[in-house]
């Protein structure tokens, strides 16, 4: 039975990857600052530890593990990561995970380490276009990312491939694009536009109107978790090491986003555009490499994993109001 550390499982994307594991006949240890709030994530065996740590580290790579996972890091949507409060925390804290986690992985004599970077580390002068962002890998230099968590994760996937260059740990790195679906945080400060959004319309009545960020003409696009998680397996299976975009490339408008969520709800909703953090005016997944090097890409419609993620925020919301 082969066993998998998965570093940040009691996170968002670390709590599905933990059962897609469990599912493919994995051992998996989990590790987290915390549990996962909404029960996500079924662990053979969890630790709750700080990963700045380089003690806690050397202890939970212990046991023998044929893979390790490195999700666990300070991130948050735009406002968390644009806002510049939270800058200081962010490189200190995700730095210091993947310093120490990686020594630790590769010092325990672990074969094979994901890293998961993000497509915050581009540069910022290639997303001014909204309908024309360039984020293909190879377009990663000169490095120009527009916010701190873009550089601590840049400085981090050349932190991972000199350990591979150097020291034989053979490493994987995917740059996640906007990633979203149930179990994701939709509240609180760190929730992303897919679940924010989603959060605006259930509360807002009929007829009523929601605040969006900006002039509403920035883009994104949005990958579902699940097809997130298949593509770190079949990195993690394959012979390529990245770095490589994981994303979709259906690029909207966040206005149209917006809309299209109404449009789910079956509510008639106004959309109000303000100031408020907003980063990069353009950004859309390039997968020509994923597509060479793995044969595969995301598919799934964003109205689907949408529609899914809608209805399970819309049920958290309830129990939310029942409980008050
Ligand atoms: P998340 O915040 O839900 O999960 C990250 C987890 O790391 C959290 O549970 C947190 O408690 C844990 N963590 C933070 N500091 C820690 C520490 N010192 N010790 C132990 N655990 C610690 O985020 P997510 O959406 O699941 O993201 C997972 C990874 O993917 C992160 O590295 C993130 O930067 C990256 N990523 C995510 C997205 C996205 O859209 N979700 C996009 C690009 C990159
Ligand atoms: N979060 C949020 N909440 N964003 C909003 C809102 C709102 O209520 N209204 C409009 N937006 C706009 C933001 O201003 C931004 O322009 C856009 O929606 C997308 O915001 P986010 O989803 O929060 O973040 P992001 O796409 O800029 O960055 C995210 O994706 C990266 C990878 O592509 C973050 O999750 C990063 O941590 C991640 O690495």
């Amino acid at each position: 039975m082969k066993r998998a550390l998965v570093c940040g499982a009691g996170g968002f994307i670390g709590g599905h990857l933990v059962n897609r594991l469990k599912s493919e006949g994995y051992w998996v240890r989990g590790v987290d600052l915390k549990y996962n709030e909404y029960g996500n994530g079924n662990a053979d065996e969890f630790v709750i530890g700080d990963l700045t740590d380089p003690v806690i580290c050397r202890q939970v790579v212990e046991g023998g593990f044929d893979e390790v996972y490195q999700l666990a890091a300070d991130m948050g949507g735009a406002g968390y990561i644009f806002t510049g409060e939270n800058d200081a925390a962010v490189m200190h804290n995700s730095a210091l995970c993947n310093l120490n986690m990686l020594h630790a992985a590769q010092q325990a004599g672990v074969k094979k380490i994901f890293y998961s970077s993000s497509a915050c580390m581009y540069p910022e002068y290639n997303q001014l276009d909204p309908d024309n962002p360039k984020c293909s890998e190879e377009s990663a230099y000169p490095a120009a990312p527009d916010s701190e968590y873009g550089w601590e994760k840049l400085f981090s996937e050349r932190l991972y491939l000199t350990y591979q260059r150097n020291l034989g740990i053979t490493v994987k790195v995917a740059r996640f694009h906007n990633i979203f679906g149930p179990q994701g945080t939709w509240k609180g400060g760190r929730e992303k536009a897919p679940a924010a959004i989603c959060r605006k319309v259930i509360e807002a009545e009929d007829g009523g109107t929601i605040e969006i960020w900006g002039d509403g003409k920035q883009t994104r696009s949005f990958l579902y978790v699940e097809e997130c998680v298949e593509g770190v397996r079949r990195l993690m299976e394959s012979d390529f090491s990245g770095p490589v975009n994981i994303g979709s490339e259906e690029m909207i408008s966040i206005n149209d986003f917006a809309k299209l969520i109404a449009e789910i709800s079956g509510k008639k909703i106004t959309i109000k555009n303000i100031p408020g953090p907003e980063g990069v005016r353009g950004r859309n997944s390039d997968n020509a490499l994923i597509q060479e090097k793995l044969g595969w890409a995301p598919s799934h419609s964003l109205r689907e994993g949408i529609t899914k993620t809608y209805h399970w925020i819309a049920e958290q919301a309830a129990k939310e109001v029942e409980l008050a």
